[in-house]
């Protein structure tokens, strides 16, 4: 587990700043195409006039969970975990973000291993949404966007096994994927770079999240 980032970039959300897209970048591999994906994404919403943040997964602390479900009967539902490393404070940017685009990579078809480990660690929160928990039943329903890339071409089934994960996952929190993007054949980390209409087509949807944002004041007030 590494050390993690300081805390206190994720403190907009954390204090209540509902205001700024969140992106996560979800790639063990820095400089890589999920990294692209998610500065090509904040670039469209610089663009449209607004700002994001960028979270590196791979930057924080993240212990996997041990299915011990001592959160399920913890009287508030907490995972003891939760004190030892920095999934808590991520999962705050889900509490709070207006709106989320998630940049990921293909693994074994499949999402790489410490975003999977955040996932499971979102054990906890599910738990609470089961139990009918107001903080999250009483969320606002936003809208995520799903960036995936992958080394292969073929495989009709390539991006289903991420895709279903995050959408269920997404859940808990009251988002849905309202667009995914795809792309197959990206495999060098400088390959979606080097790709025009993928930084055309994130760049636009950076935009366009922006302007939705805006259209939508109930998603910045809540
Ligand atoms: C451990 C590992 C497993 C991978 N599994 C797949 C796979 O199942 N299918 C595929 O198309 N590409 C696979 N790839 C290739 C990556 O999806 C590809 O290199 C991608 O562009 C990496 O994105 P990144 O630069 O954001 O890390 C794998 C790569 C690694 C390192």
């Amino acid at each position: 587990m590494p050390p993690g980032r300081p805390m206190e970039e994720i403190a907009p959300y954390s204090q209540g700043d509902f205001s700024a897209p969140a992106i996560f970048s979800c790639s063990p591999r820095s400089g890589g195409n999920s990294d692209s994906a998610a500065e090509f994404f904040r670039e469209g919403v610089c663009q449209a006039g607004g700002r994001a943040q960028v979270f590196y997964l791979r930057d924080y602390a993240i212990h996997p969970c041990l299915g011990c479900m001592r959160c399920e009967l913890a009287p508030l539902g907490d995972c003891f975990l939760g004190a030892r490393d920095q999934s808590g404070p991520l999962f705050q940017t889900l509490l709070a973000a207006p709106m989320l685009f998630i940049a990921a990579p293909i693994y074994f078809y499949h999402l790489p291993a410490q975003f999977k480990a955040w996932i499971d660690r979102s054990q906890s929160y599910y738990h609470r949404w089961e139990k009918g928990d107001p903080r999250l039943r009483k969320l606002p329903p936003r809208p995520a966007i799903v960036n995936l890339v992958a080394g292969r071409r073929r495989g009709e089934k390539l991006f289903e096994g991420a895709l279903l994960t995050l959408k269920f996952f997404l859940v808990t929190f009251n988002f849905t994927i309202e667009e995914h993007h795809a792309f197959r054949g990206i495999d060098a980390s400088e390959d979606l770079r080097m790709h025009p209409e993928a930084r055309e087509e994130l760049i636009a949807a950076g935009r366009e999240a922006w302007a939705t944002c805006h259209r939508a004041p109930s998603i910045l007030k809540t």
